[in-house]
């Protein structure tokens, strides 16, 4: 037998087999085929989303024949057999797939979409079009997408299957339901992720993570790595040249743990190894040898905010990372003078975005002495900051370009291995790049918060709402991130879209030794709305009245006060808008004998409270067209993560000075200052359309000159900070996305068979798009009402959930039927009125789902998830 573990041994025996049907020898100590296709043989449509589990099908290949996650196939067992890769796959057939995924909207991100094209030509190979949908669901059990909620992947397989053809065309306005940009590579793999960067020369690293999540650490060996075959370099803190602490609002998380130091959560990084090829780094990281003092961990979050309290997190001085407060009127006096009251609890839980593509970072020495970072991040400006600071280094020194990445949802805000890539590439002086395991990724990255929220509430009798009190304690985790503009968040949307005349809310961000929480999409707006949406339907009840019309009774309108105080522009008639689209399902649902649960819900786009934020974009004539025929470049700063914002500037740009869309190109600008921060806050589109709109203007007033930058910018600086004594009724959010959502449920069986929403998005720019991200949103906060969690050992802070299957997510045979309507009032002020649909997204999901439930069986659920999974048997 062949000992594949004697690298020796290993490196000299070579497997044959024939791949994309060409025979080839690949090296046999690959740790399983995917690493062959993509590291050898440098095939990179198979991508690497959780390797080696087999839990998310992103590697999927045809092995004679046969759909197979090649992270789970030894290259052993492929000896003499036929692998074909999408690279592999006849033109024809790549095209017919390429156009239905784009025709159809099938894709996002499009991280997941090669793994699925290959299984999908797999059953199609097999049944043609007798291929049903349902069966495709359920062979898509392999297969996990994060961005689409599946619909649109499944109609574009039904097509391909049943032989539709289609022209897929970009589209050449606002308001036109066009392909992605993009669609056609992405949905091939050819559109690369950083991990499919390759130069010359590149090492690789790999990183070493604490044993404890509270220990000081007394010592750091580094001499067996270093002794590692192909180990060139081993970093630990002693060779941070700047700054050791990062953060995006607080420079208070450590890129590594110095000896003398404390870690403070399950992802705190050791050191850093840099070797030949990603195996050797990672066989070679789990050789460094820390001396820890273990210390007891700090995990309960209530616990951790009580006097007295010992202190979790390294380098602070309590636990209390922030409070949010604010009050209008007497509610106690209120509540006591209510005709209907109620008081509950309510818990959410942690949970994690599972964006399928884990983070990855190449950083490269320039001659020059400079240094280029490609990241796939949210906020490649603030990396750049932090990265000088690490390295000392003034900031020009320092490019950071943006890769389109292949998901995020707010988890790759936060810097992960971009500070630790480039201080490997600065001292090797190599190209260097780190690709984090799925597992180094559940530890490293923020996550959702759990929020404990006590709510008191009342109304009269006629069920008009007369007072909210709200006590809120997230679980922050250990570092700052963004947890108290989380809560914040939180606190602010405390009471729902509703106008209520009283109001008390406190919400405390408390720090502990749990894994990191900061942003996630809804960016604490669900955790406070299952609560608001929560005592609403509790106070209907007792009135006597249904879930939707105690809803139009205390709907917010332009004119009167929302929650903190803010008087609401005429954008906020879309929540009534959306309930009044709604009436006829409910209607009809309820006449049908179903149980229904409404919710309703907005969400901030923006940062606002008295933020100046700026979007800058540039459009250039170039002399003559690039070998795609583009001529035309539109320029701006905003993370492509899947939710379309390269084809919204692309759709603007071709409206604005009409032209054929298929002439512009359409890029993220570093290199010219183009930067205003992080993509978050669902104001990607609304911004960068903006700037677009008036870089176009700039450019049709100029003559459109070729070779001149257009430059164009869209700001809003006319926000208040909460509590601003100059602004007693502030505006604290220059815009808002608006959502109702309605589950209905089967009286039999208690499952949820349908899910209904209608979003008011001010504009859709993209009707498709926008309607597949409130698909992906209605999966998400599906899950996250049902049984998503990431839970964590209370005894030693680490997450007990170490897999993507654990998480709990659901799969395409498990997703209801979705039906998503939009609705379109305009937001003032706002480009084309647009409001953003990023986030909103699945805010009213779990408020809907518990209301359905209760009707179902009766019982108040206060709880998330409502009905959990867990463990790695769920499938
Ligand atoms: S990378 Fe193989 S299944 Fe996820
Ligand atoms: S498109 Fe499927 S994970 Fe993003």
């Amino acid at each position: 037998m062949t000992d594949l573990a004697d690298p020796a041994h290993a490196a000299a025996t070579t497997v044959d087999l024939t791949v994309n049907g060409t025979p080839v020898s690949v090296r046999a100590n690959h740790p399983h085929l995917l690493s062959a296709l993509r590291d050898e043989l440098d095939l990179t449509s198979p991508k690497d989303g959780c390797s080696p589990s087999g839990q998310c099908g992103c590697c999927t290949v045809m092995i004679d024949g046969k759909a197979v996650v090649s992270c789970q196939t030894s290259v052993a067992k492929v000896a003499g057999k036929s692998v074909v890769t999408l690279e592999g796959v006849a033109e024809e057939e790549r095209k017919r797939f390429a156009d239905a995924f784009s025709a159809c909207g099938g894709l996002q991100c499009g991280f997941c979409i090669p793994g699925i094209v290959m299984r999908a030509k797999a059953q199609i190979d097999k049944k043609g079009a007798d291929l049903k949908r349902d069966d495709m669901a359920r062979h898509l059990g392999a297969h996990l997408c994060r961005c689409t909620g599946y619909v649109k992947i499944l109609d574009a397989i039904e097509a391909v299957a049943c032989g539709t053809s289609f022209d897929p065309q970009l589209a050449s306005t606002v308001g036109g339901a066009g392909a992605k940009y993009e669609a056609a590579e992405l949905a091939l793999g050819d559109r690369g992720y950083v991990d499919d960067i390759r130069i010359d020369g590149m090492l690789h690293a790999a990183l070493h993570l604490t044993d404890h999540a509270r220990a000081d650490v007394l010592g750091i060996d580094v001499t067996t790595a270093l002794s590692a075959p192909g180990v060139s370099a081993v970093f630990t803190a002693a060779d941070i040249p700047g700054e050791l602490m990062v953060g995006i609002i607080y420079k208070d998380w450590p890129v590594m743990i110095p000896i003398g130091g404390r870690t403070s959560y399950a992802g705190d990084v050791l050191a850093i190894v840099v070797a030949e090829t990603r195996e050797q780094a990672r066989e070679a990281a789990k050789l460094v040898d820390v001396n820890y003092n273990v210390l007891p961990v700090v995990t309960d979050p209530v616990a951790a905010i009580a006097d007295g309290a010992e202190v979790a997190v390294w380098g602070t001085e309590n636990n209390v990372l922030s409070v949010s407060e604010y009050a209008r009127g007497d509610v106690d006096a209120a509540l006591a003078a209510s005709a209907f009251t109620v008081h509950d609890v309510f818990q959410t839980q942690r949970i994690e975005h599972a964006f399928l593509e884990p983070e990855s970072t190449v950083a490269v020495p320039n001659a020059d002495g400079t240094l280029q970072v490609y990241s796939g991040g949210q906020g490649v400006w603030d990396d750049r900051d932090d990265i000088a600071r690490m390295l000392a280094i003034p900031k020009d020194q320092v490019t950071v370009t943006l890769v389109s990445n292949g998901g995020a949802f707010g988890g790759k805000e936060d810097m992960c291995n971009q500070a630790h890539t480039a201080l490997a590439a600065w001292w090797t002086k190599r190209p260097v790049k780190c690709t984090i395991s799925r597992e180094e990724s559940l530890r490293m990255h923020a996550k959702r918060h759990p929020i404990r929220l006590e709510y008191w509430a009342g109304c009269d009798a006629d069920g008009k709402l007369t007072g909210v009190k709200v006590r809120a304690v997230g679980d922050s985790g250990a570092y700052a991130s963004v947890g108290m503009k989380v809560l914040e968040r939180a606190a602010g949307h405390a009471s729902g879209p509703y106008h209520v005349p009283t109001i008390d809310v406190h919400a405390v961000a408390a720090r502990t030794n749990n894994p990191v929480c900061g942003a996630f999409r809804g960016f604490g707006a669900n955790q406070a709305q299952f609560g608001m949406e929560g005592v609403l339907d509790r106070l209907a009840e007792q009135v006597g009245i249904s879930g939707w019309e105690i809803r139009k009774r205390n709907v917010i309108h332009p004119g009167e006060v929302w929650g903190p105080g803010q008087i609401m522009d005429d954008g906020c008639a879309g929540a009534e808008a959306c309930l009044d689209a709604i009436k006829h399902r409910y209607d009809e649902a309820r006449a049908a004998g179903k149980a229904v649960g409404l919710g309703l819900g907005l969400k901030n786009s923006g940062l606002g409270n008295g933020f100046r934020e700026i979007s800058r974009a540039v459009v250039h004539f170039l002399a003559a067209p690039d070998t795609d025929g583009r001529d035309i470049e539109v320029r701006h700063g905003w993370t492509e993560m899947g939710q379309g914002v390269h084809t919204v500037a692309l759709q603007v740009a071709a409206q604005e000075l009409s032209v054929d869309p298929n002439r512009i190109k359409v890029i993220v600008d570093t290199t010219r200052e183009l930067g205003f921060g992080q993509t978050t806050g669902s104001r990607g589109t609304l911004m960068a359309a903006g700037s677009v709109q008036q870089a176009c203007a700039a450019a049709l007033a100029g003559g459109c000159a070729i070779g001149v930058d257009y430059e164009g910018e869209h700001l809003v600086d006319w926000t208040h900070k909460i509590g601003d004594p100059e602004h007693p009724q502030p505006l604290i959010h220059a815009a808002f996305g608006y959502a109702v959502q309605m589950a209905i449920v089967d009286r039999d069986t208690g499952n949820i068979e349908t899910m209904v929403a209608v979003h008011d998005v001010g504009k859709a720019v993209n009707p498709l798009l926008c309607e597949g991200q409130i698909e992906g949103s209605l999966h998400m906060g599906l899950g996250y009402a049902l049984t998503e969690q990431f839970p964590h050992d209370p005894e030693t802070g680490f997450p007990t959930n170490t897999t993507l299957r654990s998480l709990g997510i659901l799969r395409a045979k498990d997703v209801p039927k979705l039906e998503v309507s939009l609705v379109e009032v305009p937001q003032p002020r706002a480009p084309f009125g647009i409001k953003g649909v990023g986030e909103i997204g699945l805010v009213p999901t779990a408020p809907a789902i518990a209301a359905a439930l209760h009707e179902y069986d009766g019982i108040w659920r206060s709880t998330l998830p409502m009905r959990p999974k867990g463990g790695d048997s769920d499938d």
